[in-house]
C-alpha cells in the first residue's frame, strides 16, 4: 500500500530543522471514557499543541469545545487528518483502531493507538509495515509500562533481588465496566499481558483460557488465563467485570523473595517479602520437613508520576527524535497475538494454544537531525524517567532485536 506525503515535505517522520523545537501538533480521535484523559494531557504538555479532536457524538464535541477553547472539533476523523496536525492519538473502540490508524498513517501522521493495538494479528502486522514504509512513529498505549511501580517491579526481577522467578499471579477485577463488542480478556488482560512480558523480559509462547459469560450470553465477563513464557515461567491472570471488590494485584514469587504490586494502594504500591521455603536435604520419610523463612517486609520508595503523562511525553519525544517507542507496534502486536490465541483457547474449552507472533523487522531508529539533537538537550526533568526507559531497551541494535 502506498503512503502519500503528509504535505509538509517529509515522508520519513523527521520534524524539519527549525520545527524541531516547536510543539508537536496533536489531534485526538475519540472522546468517550478514556479519550478525555489523553486530551487533558496533550493540552497541558508544553511539548504538544492540541489542535483538534474528532468524535462522532456531538455532545462530546460540545464538551471539548467548551473545555479546550481554541481546539478545533470534527465529526469526521478525515477532516482532522486533512489539517496540518503532526500526530494522531486514537482512543476509540478496539474494532475501529485499524481503519483509523491506517487512515492516519496514509496521511503521513505519527500515531499513538490505545491498547490493544488492533482486533487481530493481521491488522497489527499491516499497521507496523505501513508505519515503517511511511517512516512514522507507531506506538501502542500500554500505559502500565510507564507506571513507576511497574518499573520498580521489573527492577526487582532484573536485579535478581527476587531470585529465580517460580511463577506470577495477576488479578484485575471489579464490577464493570461491561462491554458488548469485546470480552473481558480484550478489555482488561492487555494491561497484565504487557506488564508481565515487560517485567519478566520474556516472550509468551502459549496460552490457555477458560471463563464464563454470566451476564451477556455470548460475551465472557470472567476469564482465567495461563500464559507460558519462553523461559519456562508461567503466569496466571484472572480478569473480571463481575467481582464485588476492585483488585489490581500482581504477585511475583521467586526462590529468594516474593513481591506484591497492589495498584489500588495509593502509596506503598509494592511490598517485598523476604519469605521463602527450602526443601530438606533428604526426603526420607520422617525427616521430610520444609524449612520456611519469614523475614522482613520492605516497601520500596517509588517517586510517583502520572503514568499517562509519562506515556504522552514519551510519544512526543519519539515523534521529535525518531526514537523507537518502548511500547511500539511490535509490542502491541505481541499482546494482540496472546489475546487472539486466548480467544481460540476459550472457544476450545481451555486447550493450550501456541502464541504465534509474526516476525516483523524492527523499525529503523530514525537518527536525530542536528536540530532534533538540540531539542533533546532541552528535555525537561519529567522526561528523565522515560528517557531512562528508552535507554533500557535501546542500548544498541542487538538489544532492540531482543526487546519484547
Ligand atoms: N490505557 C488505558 O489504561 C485505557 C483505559 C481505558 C480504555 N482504554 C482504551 O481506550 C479506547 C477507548 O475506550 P473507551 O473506554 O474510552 O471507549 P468509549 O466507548 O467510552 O469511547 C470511545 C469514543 O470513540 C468515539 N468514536 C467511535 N468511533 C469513532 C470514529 N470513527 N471517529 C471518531 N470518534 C469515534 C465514540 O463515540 C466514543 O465517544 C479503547 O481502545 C480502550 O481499550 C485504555
Amino acid at each position: 500500500m502506498s503512503v502519500r506525503s503528509n504535505g509538509h515535505g517529509r515522508r520519513n517522520g523527521h520534524r524539519p530543522p527549525g520545527q524541531a523545537d516547536a510543539p508537536v501538533r496533536v489531534g485526538v480521535i475519540g472522546c468517550g471514557y478514556w479519550g478525555p484523559q489523553l486530551i487533558r494531557n496533550f493540552y497541558e504538555l508544553p511539548a504538544a499543541r492540541l489542535t483538534g479532536v474528532a468524535e462522532t457524538r456531538p455532545e462530546r464535541l460540545e464538551h471539548v469545545r467548551h473545555r479546550y477553547r481554541g481546539t478545533q472539533v470534527f465529526s469526521d476523523h478525515r477532516a482532522l487528518l486533512a489539517t496540518d496536525v503532526d500526530a494522531i492519538v486514537i482512543a476509540t473502540p478496539i474494532q475501529t483502531h485499524y481503519a483509523l490508524a491506517r487512515d492516519a498513517i496514509l496521511a503521513g501522521k505519527h500515531v499513538l493507538v490505545e491498547k490493544p493495538l488492533t482486533a487481530n494479528v493481521a491488522e497489527a502486522t499491516e499497521l507496523i509495515s505501513m508505519a515503517q514504509a511511511a517512516g512514522v512513529t507507531l506506538m501502542t498505549g500500554h500505559t502500565f509500562l510507564y507506571n513507576p511501580a511497574v518499573q520498580a517491579l521489573r527492577n526487582l526481577v532484573d536485579t535478581g533481588e527476587l531470585g529465580r522467578v517460580y511463577y506470577v499471579d495477576a488479578a484485575r477485577l471489579s464490577l464493570g465496566l461491561f462491554q458488548s463488542q469485546v470480552n473481558v480478556l480484550w478489555d482488561l488482560a492487555p494491561h497484565d499481558i504487557s506488564i508481565l512480558s515487560y517485567v519478566l523480559d520474556e516472550t509468551p509462547v502459549a496460552v490457555s483460557a477458560r471463563g464464563s459469560a454470566c451476564v451477556q450470553p455470548t460475551v465472557h465477563d470472567v476469564a482465567y488465563l495461563e500464559v507460558l513464557y519462553q523461559g519456562g515461567i508461567s503466569a496466571h491472570v484472572h480478569v473480571s467485570w463481575l467481582d464485588p471488590a476492585k483488585v489490581r494485584r500482581i504477585t511475583v514469587v521467586g526462590d529468594r523473595k516474593m513481591a506484591v504490586y497492589n495498584d489500588v494502594a495509593l502509596v506503598e504500591k509494592i511490598r517485598v517479602y523476604d519469605k521463602g521455603v527450602k526443601p530438606p536435604a533428604t526426603d526420607t520419610f520422617g525427616e521430610f520437613q520444609m524449612s520456611y523463612r519469614n523475614g522482613e517486609i520492605t516497601i520500596p520508595f517509588i517517586p510517583w508520576q502520572e503514568p499517562l503523562k509519562l506515556e504522552c511525553e514519551h510519544f512526543l519525544d519519539c515523534v521529535r527524535t525518531g526514537r523507537r517507542p518502548l511500547t511500539d507496534g511490535r509490542q502491541g502486536l505481541e499482546v494482540v497475538a496472546v489475546l487472539e490465541a486466548a480467544d481460540r483457547s476459550l472457544k476450545d474449552g481451555g486447550s493450550r494454544v501456541p502464541v504465534e507472533i509474526p516476525q516483523m523487522p524492527a523499525a529503523p531508529v530514525r537518527t536525530a537531525v542536528t536540530a532534533d539533537s538540540e531539542a533533546l538537550s532541552m528535555v525537561e526533568p519529567d522526561h528523565l524517567l522515560v528517557d531512562a526507559l528508552v535507554t533500557l531497551v535501546e542500548p544498541g541494535p542487538q538489544a532492540i532485536e531482543a526487546a519484547p
